[in-house]
């Protein structure tokens, strides 16, 4: 595969664990665009000199009478427009869909040699993913590809969720996996139209009987979901990735949510406006005196065993392998 090296084996380190080989292209952000927008179109490469990746999409947010333009905007893109070397994603429509095959056909057979990840929506269990995977085996078999187009799966229905491990691990053509907020808020039925972020109703109360006057906090409405997509990306060797932030005017919710993201184990999120591509960049990148500490604990313990204290805090083989984690994140980033 194209650029292979495994993100988290860096890990693995005692005895070696199956972890498989995924393409590693740092994606602090997923940058949407509308690829039947002609304006957008001419914008591409600035999005693409900003953006870690760009991804024209043809599902949600493109209407019926637009999917057809999309879809041949994109194409368009594909073959026109100087990406200078970023990745290039479609969203395809969802597979029950009439869009989906014809998004599938076309996009593979006319652009699929720069064609780097197809992101599939409403992921529900394993045959979603066989289905593209199967599809896209064909459809790059007949075009002569000389590598793999990768797979990307919305986690945005409470079937999915529930399916989440066994679709990390369904093809190895999976690239990652993101958490879709408002599709799921719906399955869910849970009571909120935004699209990700908080909600000034879901919070931490302090207990009025005890006389504790502290000021309550907001929880993080997605933190269950996060930390089981983590868990399920991790222990496939893929990349979890926190979605939409529908708030644009919210810069400072939109960190404040990228920030947990980020601090649970996501790779990056989408970016839906170029201001979401700067919060991004700042959230997903490791700070740089962390990097530092991080770099002088692998210093510290060169064979990354046994007991050192630095600066009054301990460190061990397991903080090794965490300051490991964010030398090596840095590193990717700095290529
Ligand atoms: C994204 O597709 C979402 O539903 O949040
Ligand atoms: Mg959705």
């Amino acid at each position: 595969m194209r650029n292979a090296r495994s993100y988290f084996a860096p890990l693995a380190i005692g005895a070696p664990q199956p972890v498989r080989e995924i393409p590693v292209t740092p994606s602090r952000m997923i940058h949407f665009f509308d690829p039947s927008n002609a304006k957008l179109r001419g914008k591409v490469p600035d999005m693409a000199r900003s953006a870690d990746v760009l991804l024209g999409n043809l599902e949600d947010a493109i209407a019926a009478d637009k999917k057809e333009a999309a879809r041949a905007g994109l194409v368009e893109v594909g073959r026109e427009a100087d990406l200078g070397g970023t990745p290039l994603w479609t969203r395809i429509n969802a597979l029950e869909s009439p869009w989906a095959l014809d998004d599938l056909v076309t996009l593979v057979t006319e652009i699929g040699s720069v064609l780097d990840v197809v992101m599939v929506p409403k992921v529900e269990g394993v045959e979603d993913i066989h289905y593209v995977d199967r599809l896209l085996a064909q459809l790059e078999a007949r075009s002569e590809l000389q590598r793999p187009i990768l797979i990307h799966a919305i986690l945005e229905t409470a079937q999915g969720v529930a399916n989440v491990e066994e679709i990390a691990t369904a093809s190895p053509r999976m690239q990652g996996i993101s958490l879709g907020p408002a599709d799921l808020a719906a399955s869910r039925r849970m009571k909120t139209t935004r699209v990700g972020g908080g909600h000034p109703g879901y919070r931490v109360i302090a207990d009025p009987s005890s006389g504790d006057a502290r000021p309550s906090y907001q929880q993080d409405l997605w933190h269950y979901t996060i930390g089981r997509m983590v868990d399920a990306c991790a222990a496939a060797g893929i990349f979890p990735y926190y979605g939409p932030f529908g708030d644009i005017k919210d810069e400072v919710g939109c960190e404040a949510q990228f920030r947990a993201a980020y601090l649970m184990g996501c790779v990056g999120a989408w970016s839906l406006h170029p201001v979401q591509i700067g919060i991004a960049k700042r959230v997903f990148s490791p700070e740089v005196d962390e990097v530092r500490f991080a770099k002088r604990v692998l210093e510290a313990i060169p064979d990354g065993s046994g007991v050192h204290m630095l600066d009054g805090k301990m460190q061990d083989d397991a903080t090794w392998k965490q300051a490991k984690v964010l030398v090596d994140l840095a590193t990717m980033l700095a290529r």
